[in-house]
């Protein structure tokens, strides 16, 4: 029996290591993390991390041939093929911080891989790493290796959140990339054998390990750069009079440019896009292309721009202050249908509103109340120079001002706005006759994910705003 172990159990590792285990039978899948919690959980009923139909595939394979455990040392000893999903986070410190990506997890990984392993074994990359991260790697195990043989490889992860497991099962492509070596090509078919259990061959591209690598950077920017560019857009409309989700829609049907991460949106989050364009900054500028990094940091930094500008929006539109009034933030996840909020824009929004006095009720469907407190106490990193405005330090008597709620409507019961930050289906159909009967008046909507409709809610009686679309008469200039 084939043994794969899968190093660290959060958004990616676990996702994808159930999803082998339940493609292929024949092989044990074991999922190790050094975090206690994250195992105990991933072995109980509610699991640590929410995706659409995850629970069910985990059900139907646990004990079987999917297993969890913090005996990170035996599972590794005892793997043919290892999967490595540590977090890479932006360095916060050192050289490179802000922008370099910290492989302090994947070290960690690499020598007890080096140290365990008394067999040879197929090491894969699934964790978004740095170009060349492979060869250091290779530099580790092989360095400390009493004679066992490695082979790396680069097998990116390119599911969405919110949409893993359907990514998982239906990509549409898996990259292999590995070392145009006999041995490197044999553990490349080792692995497409794995895939091959359910995709069909011309799904899986092979290529040299760097050009994997870089893949990955560069799919994540091109998607980061095309929401920037809506955004952009976004920001023009309003000045013009044209409408963002027109221009999306006539876009869309160009086949050369195709329909999708045409939404304009109060800004992208995530863990993946600012992490890895970042990455593709120190990358360039490590080597020289000043040019190169600079146009890529523009993305990141048009996004910020994106952000602040709704905050200025909301405290413009609301006679200049929102210091003392109520403002309900619907969506604090970083998008819908998880409950992840790394990088997401309603910290920064959140942030921004608290900077000005606003008093802040917040509801989303799967955030806890911990994790929202855990994201708005903590200060922002060095990582990127914010304007000002989006990262003030937020005092423990301003936390005061922060109240987390179980549904919408206590949200927004007396407030005098409402921020909508994440685009949760349940917040299409609220009555919002109820919602605006029950606010101050008057009463703002301020849209930041263009899902609600913006001629109804004005018939209501709201003052709306939302992103990219012609402005209420109420907030022309
Ligand atoms: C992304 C990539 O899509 C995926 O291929 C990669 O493996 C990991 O990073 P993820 O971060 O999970 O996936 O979510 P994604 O759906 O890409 O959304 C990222 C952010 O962009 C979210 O905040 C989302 O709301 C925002 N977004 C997306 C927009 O603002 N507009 C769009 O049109 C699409
Ligand atoms: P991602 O979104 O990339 O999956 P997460 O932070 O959700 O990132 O998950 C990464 C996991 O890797 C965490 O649960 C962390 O505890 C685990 N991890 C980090 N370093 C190691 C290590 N050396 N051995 C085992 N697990 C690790």
């Amino acid at each position: 029996m084939v043994k794969i172990c899968g190093i660290g159990a959060g958004y990616v590792g676990g996702p994808t290591m159930a999803v082998i285990a339940l493609k292929c039978p024949e092989i044990e899948v074991t999922v190790v993390d050094i975090s206690h919690s994250r195992i105990a959980a991933w072995n109980s009923d509610h699991l640590p991390i929410y995706e659409p139909g995850l629970e069910q595939v985990v059900q139907q394979c646990r004990n079987k041939n999917l297993f969890f455990s913090t005996d990170v040392e035996k599972h590794v000893a005892e793997a043919d093929i290892i999967f490595v999903s540590v977090n890479t986070p932006t360095k916060s410190r050192g050289l490179g911080a802000g922008k370099a990506a910290d492989l302090t997890y994947w070290e960690g990984a690499a020598r007890v891989i080096a140290e365990m392993s008394k067999s040879n074994k197929i090491v894969i990359e699934k964790s978004t790493v740095p170009v060349r991260t492979a060869e250091a790697i290779e530099r580790i195990l092989t360095h400390n290796s009493n004679g066992v043989s490695f082979q790396i490889l680069s097998n990116p992860e390119f599911l969405s959140e919110g949409t893993a497991i359907e990514d998982l099962l239906n990509p549409d492509r898996v990259l292999i990339g590995g070392r145009q070596t006999p041995e490197g090509l044999l553990a490349i078919q080792t692995v497409k054998d794995i895939y091959a259990h359910w995709l069909p061959e011309d799904r899986i591209i092979t290529t040299n390990l760097w050009s994997a690598e870089l893949a990955k950077l560069a799919d994540n920017a091109f998607l980061a750069q095309r929401i920037s560019s809506i955004n952009a857009m976004s920001a023009l409309c309003e000045a013009t009079g044209a409408e963002v989700s027109e221009v999306s829609h006539a876009l869309s049907k160009n086949s050369k440019l195709g329909p999708r991460f045409l939404n304009a949106s109060v800004g992208f989050g995530g863990s993946c896009f600012q992490k890895d364009i970042l990455n593709l900054v120190y990358i360039s500028e490590s080597n020289g292309l000043t040019e190169v990094a600079n146009y890529w940091k523009q993305v990141i930094q048009m996004n910020d721009y994106q952000k602040d500008r709704f905050v200025k929006r909301v405290i413009s539109s609301m006679f200049n202050t929102v210091s003392g009034k109520k403002i309900a933030i619907l969506g604090f996840a970083f998008k819908k249908d998880t409950s992840d909020t790394r990088k997401t824009p309603s910290i920064d929004v959140c942030k921004g509103l608290m900077g000005d006095d606003a008093y802040l009720t917040i509801y989303d469907p799967r955030v806890s109340e911990d994790q929202i407190r855990r994201d708005l106490s903590l200060n922002s990193t060095v990582e990127w120079d914010h304007p000002i405005h989006l990262q003030p330090t937020i005092s423990p008597s301003t936390m005061k001002q922060v109240r987390i709620v179980k549904d919408a409507y206590e949200a927004t019961k007396d407030a005098h706005g409402i921020c909508i930050l994440t685009e949760w289906d349940e917040f299409k159909s609220l009555d919002y006759q109820r919602i605006f009967d029950n606010m101050q008046k008057p009463a703002f909507v301020f849209d930041g994910r263009n899902i609600l409709n913006v001629g109804r809610l004005r018939e209501i009686g709201f003052i709306v705003y939302s992103i990219g679309k012609p402005l209420d008469p109420w907030l022309r200039p």
